[in-house]
């Protein structure tokens, strides 16, 4: 089949990794017979040095007539500065608006060779296999009023965390359709022993639950599952949350992996169905664009090679495709290879072009 993939590989490390992740889609097309044909456009730091804007309409508009969206990362230290008008992030921001991208899915999961990266006690992240799903679009992030002003006692700032009905049901949802391809465990994370917009968040989830009798759910308060998490991660499927509790709890989940490097993300404007169901989407791996190692072919591309798995299966359907990829890196793990970011002694390390090759070269191997 032909599919047309919006590419934005942003700053930093960004392009580095994204060219591995189009070689790894190469070889998927050749051993599998498809076409991916790439458009790259700028988003981040990139086209701020251009356009003076984080991400042009033009870039936007490619991006919804294509099938997916590949993302590298954005941001660095040219484009810090707090009074800046436009910042890198707001790309970002633009993009998941713009493109309806409510559903931010963030797997977490420990291989066995790799349990020595965590600063954890390997037993306690030994077995982690988790996915969170993040409410991307609505809460603190987007919620009006949002706006700093002056008053006559001094400066006053407010942020707005709204959820209507509708934002909070398709996303519980996703959590649902998620965890019936899973261990049917959900978890819904909120914090309704304060907030109003938490005891919507638990009452819909409750009502949405009668539709997947064979998915346990579970309600836990955000400050509870932030402890849990490092207490007994493995106990966890899939969890669900708002925006914001979301971005501080899968940083936190992150480092159960050790490194973020190997960590992907996808970020899909409708509710995955599995099977060949196909959901509009952007891709991206969740470390940043560490501006510190860029250019330098160190990075790690299997981040992004894995988000480009997850594209392959949400977006445009290739489920056996994905599988294809993610056993490629976990070959090439098994192997003994590695990145600066996950070396062990006795292990053989790589480049961030190497890494690439190799993962590319095991498509359909095996
Ligand atoms: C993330 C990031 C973003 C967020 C930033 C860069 C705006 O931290 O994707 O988690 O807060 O959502
Ligand atoms: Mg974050």
């Amino acid at each position: 089949m032909d599919f047309k993939i919006a590419v934005l590989p942003g700053d930093g490390v960004g392009p580095e990794v994204v060219a591995q992740a189009l070689k790894v889609l190469d070889a998927v097309g050749r051993v599998f017979n498809h076409r991916f044909e790439y458009r790259e456009g700028l988003v981040g730091g990139a086209a701020i040095d251009v356009h003076g804007v984080a991400l042009t309409d033009e870039t936007l508009q490619m991006c919804r007539n294509s099938d997916a969206v590949l993302l590298g990362a954005v941001g660095g230290p040219k484009w810090d500065d707090p009074l800046a008008k436009v910042r890198p992030e707001d790309g970002l921001l633009a993009l998941r608006k713009g493109l309806g991208l409510f559903a931010n899915l963030r797997p977490v999961k420990v291989l066995p060779m790799l349990i020595d990266a965590t600063t954890l006690k390997p037993e306690v992240v030994k077995g982690v296999d988790l996915v969170f799903v993040r409410e991307l679009t609505g809460g603190l992030y987007f919620g009006q009023p949002k706006k700093q002003w002056q008053t006559a006692e001094g400066r006053q700032a407010v942020d707005t965390m709204a959820y209507s009905e509708h934002e909070i049901e398709r996303i519980v949802r996703v959590g649902f359709e998620i965890a019936l391809t899973r261990r049917k465990k959900l978890t819904s994370v909120d914090k309704a022993n304060v907030l109003e917009t938490s005891r919507l968040w638990r009452q819909i989830a409750t009502e949405v639950s009668k539709d997947y009798p064979d998915v346990e759910l579970e309600h836990m308060l955000v400050d509870a599952c932030a402890m849990r998490l490092i207490q007994r991660p493995a106990q966890f499927d899939v969890l669900v949350t708002e925006n914001t509790f979301g971005d501080i709890l899968t940083d936190e989940a992150s480092m159960l992996a050790g490194s973020m490097g190997m960590l992907p993300s996808a970020s899909l404007a409708g509710v995955p169905k599995g099977g060949s169901s196909r959901a509009f989407g952007l891709y991206e791996p969740i470390h940043g664009s560490a501006p510190g190692r860029a250019g330098q072919d160190v990075a790690n591309p299997i981040a992004t090679i894995l988000s480009a798995a997850m594209m392959l299966r949400y977006s445009l359907g290739l489920g056996f495709e994905a599988e294809a990829v993610e056993r490629a890196v976990v070959s090439v793990l098994e192997d003994g290879y590695r990145t600066y970011d996950i070396m062990s002694e006795g292990k053989i390390k790589l480049g961030t072009g190497d890494m690439g090759s190799l993962i590319a070269d095991r498509i359909g191997k095996r």
